[in-house]
């Protein structure tokens, strides 16, 4: 039952990644939130990583709202919409990650080599994203986003958002 769970998660997740896509509404939201220069920094993920960032912060914004964090709504959007920008450099190509989650049986070889890179994607997307000159607090969101003890509400909504989606 639990295998057979994991693998429709499996499928669902792969399903994701083959229709994901970027909408009128989408640029409009990330016109709103990211300056030219940020938006140049966005842009440098692929699709998938785009969507389940505009899915992070449509999340984070509600949860922002909710939870009264209202004058730290715009870090943290800006935060969840650029939290993975460290994939952009790493060794992951978008074919790899969807092998491992089809089959990382298939990918055993690589594991090592690719889970090191995946750990790395926070202290790289944060430096990517100072040498931009985006703002210290969202640097240090993008840099702690998988950090396991959570050190402020911004983070916790932030990383609450990036495991559901
Ligand atoms: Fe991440
Ligand atoms: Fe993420």
């Amino acid at each position: 039952m639990k295998l057979r769970q994991t693998f429709l998660q499996r499928l669902k997740q792969f399903y994701s990644a083959l229709t994901a896509s970027v909408t009128e509404s989408d640029l409009a939201f990330i016109q709103k939130n990211l300056s030219k220069q940020e938006q140049a920094l966005f842009f440098q993920m692929d699709v998938v990583d785009q969507r389940h960032a505009l899915d992070v912060a449509g999340y984070a914004y509600q949860a922002a709202t909710a939870r009264g964090l209202g004058s730290k709504r715009k870090v943290l959007v800006k935060a969840a919409l650029l939290h993975d920008i460290g994939k952009v450099r790493g060794e992951l190509t978008l074919l790899t990650r969807l092998a491992f989650v089809l089959c990382p049986a298939l990918v055993a070889k690589y594991r090592k080599k690719a889970w090191k890179s995946l750990k790395e994607h926070a202290s790289r997307g944060a430096h990517m994203a100072e040498t931009f000159g985006v703002e210290k607090e969202v640097v240090d969101l993008i840099r702690e986003h998988h950090n396991q003890e959570a050190s402020s509400e911004s983070l916790e909504v932030l990383q609450e958002a990036d495991a559901l989606l």
